[in-house]
């Protein structure tokens, strides 16, 4: 069989920082089962930068596309999976138009950011019988498995309650503030841009949805009148000469990619990359409190704090037969110049520090002493959850015990929390999922 009739073959839409992952998968990896046929964007000067790229890897170049007739292009090209890596409010009609146009999609979280949105999707999947993937990387992550593996296996009985603290620090937090994430209506904010991978989480370990959420939060760090912003005048942007440098100031120029991606495009659409953190304009929140209640009987609190001195999790389950609890340390501190790096990945090794990066899984039954759950160790981004996911996304699996592979009704679930604790901020009030209309029970 010639390997070329095999292929299937793929479109991104959405050509900017997260397209690189699957652009290297489609043309490294996993070479021998896809290929990029097309790369659409509003902005064609970062499909020019990832062309660039490509064509220096030795892969042929994808046609550029826009990104206002999907379905007509995906007919064009007989494309046979579009990857949706666009901001969070364009995922919706992105997934839309591919389904119509013959095509199978895989989404970025989150799958879309309100009720109305996801209902399209789901009256396009009911309309077209195709397919749609959700892609859940923190799924893939062998600690997160771990704990799933844990609470499956009846070793903590069944779950009456679970408490989930997540904290982004100075370095990977701030820089929601900076980019188009800090505008609530194209990223939902934080409860539904990132904490809906928190939620995903606790859907899936838990077997259960969501019912009813009580949200309470705000901007008090970030923005003009934030707790954390430095005395004195503010440049609007990182990418300026100016005097002095403080970790808040993210400058373009300091990185290659960066530069390339986002600086170079700019005279396209005017989006700035590096906008000041304490500047006008921020409409999400740095500190988010929920309680949540599942189907299954158990509760939640949840808080989200974007301004921690060190990045990491930690989860409690509470269980009739005892406790689990995932303590994980992304990074342990973040260092003045380290901060100015701006790849998330690095430690910054603090002189004396007494916090290290590393994880933890402890389980304790009642009447007995903790154990340690050994957590068999994955290498990549995402706690080793990327390389997993990608597998799964381009060669599939007949069957995953875990059941990690995600679908559109996965990605409503985990969207439902974060849509809810919005409305919630608004109201003040609870907010029941049953009124949202979304159409996930099990
Ligand atoms: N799972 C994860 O861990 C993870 C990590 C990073 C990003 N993501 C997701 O990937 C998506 C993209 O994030 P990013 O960091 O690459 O952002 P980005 O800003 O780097 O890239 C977004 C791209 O979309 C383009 N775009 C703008 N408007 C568009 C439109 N109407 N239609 C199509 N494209 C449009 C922009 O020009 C840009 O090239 C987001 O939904 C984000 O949540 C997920």
């Amino acid at each position: 069989v010639s390997s070329a009739s095999t292929k299937r073959r793929y479109a991104i839409i959405g050509a900017g920082m997260r397209a690189r992952m699957y652009v290297d998968a489609i043309i490294g990896e996993h070479s021998d089962v896809a290929e990029l046929v097309v790369l659409a964007d509003t902005n064609p000067e970062r499909v020019a930068a990832h062309t660039e790229w490509m064509l220096s890897a030795g892969a042929g170049a994808p046609s550029p596309e826009g990104v206002d007739d999907v379905a007509g292009w995906v007919r064009k090209h007989a494309v046979d999976r579009v990857i949706v890596t666009s901001p969070d409010v364009t995922h919706a009609r992105h997934v839309v138009a591919a389904l119509h146009g013959g095509a199978d999609v895989v989404v970025e979280k989150p799958l879309t950011i309100d009720a109305s949105s996801a209902r399209d999707i789901a009256r396009a999947v009911e309309e077209t019988g195709r397919d749609v993937t959700v892609t859940f990387n923190y799924r893939y992550s062998p600690r997160n498995s771990t704990l799933r593996e844990v609470i499956g296996s009846g070793a903590i009985g069944e779950i009456t309650s679970v408490h989930f603290e997540w904290l982004l620090d100075t370095k990977h937090g701030a820089d929601y503030f900076r980019r188009w994430h800090r505008d609530k209506s194209f990223s939902g904010g934080l409860l539904v841009h990132k904490a809906s991978h928190h939620f995903d989480l606790v859907n899936w370990w838990l077997s259960a949805d969501p019912t009813r959420v009580y949200a309470s939060g705000g901007l008090r760090f970030y923005g003009p009148g934030g707790g954390g912003r430095p005395a004195g005048e503010r440049p609007p942007r990182g990418t300026v000469d100016a005097e002095g440098r403080d970790p808040f100031r993210l400058d373009l120029r300091d990185d290659p990619v960066l530069r390339r991606l986002y600086l170079q495009a700019e005279a396209h659409d005017g989006y700035l990359r590096d906008r000041d953190v304490f500047s006008e304009g921020i409409s999400i929140e740095d500190n988010l409190s929920l309680v949540v209640d599942y189907s299954s009987g158990a509760s939640m609190s949840y808080s989200l704090n974007a301004h921690s001195p060190w990045e990491g999790y930690n989860v409690a389950v509470n269980g009739t037969l005892g406790r689990a609890e995932l303590r994980v340390v992304e990074r342990a501190a973040v260092g003045g110049a380290d901060n100015l790096d701006p790849s998330y990945g690095a430690d910054a090794a603090l002189e004396g520090a007494v916090r290290e990066a590393g994880e933890h899984l402890v389980v304790q039954n009642h009447w007995a002493a903790a154990r340690e759950v050994p957590i068999v160790g994955g290498e990549g981004d995402h706690g080793g959850g990327d390389l997993r996911l990608l597998a799964d996304v381009f060669r599939g699996r007949a069957e995953d015990p875990l059941g990690r592979p995600a679908d559109w009704r996965d990605g409503v679930r985990s969207i439902a929390v974060g849509i809810a604790g919005n409305l919630s901020l608004e109201s003040g009030g609870p907010v029941r999922i049953a009124d949202l209309d979304l159409g996930i029970s099990r």
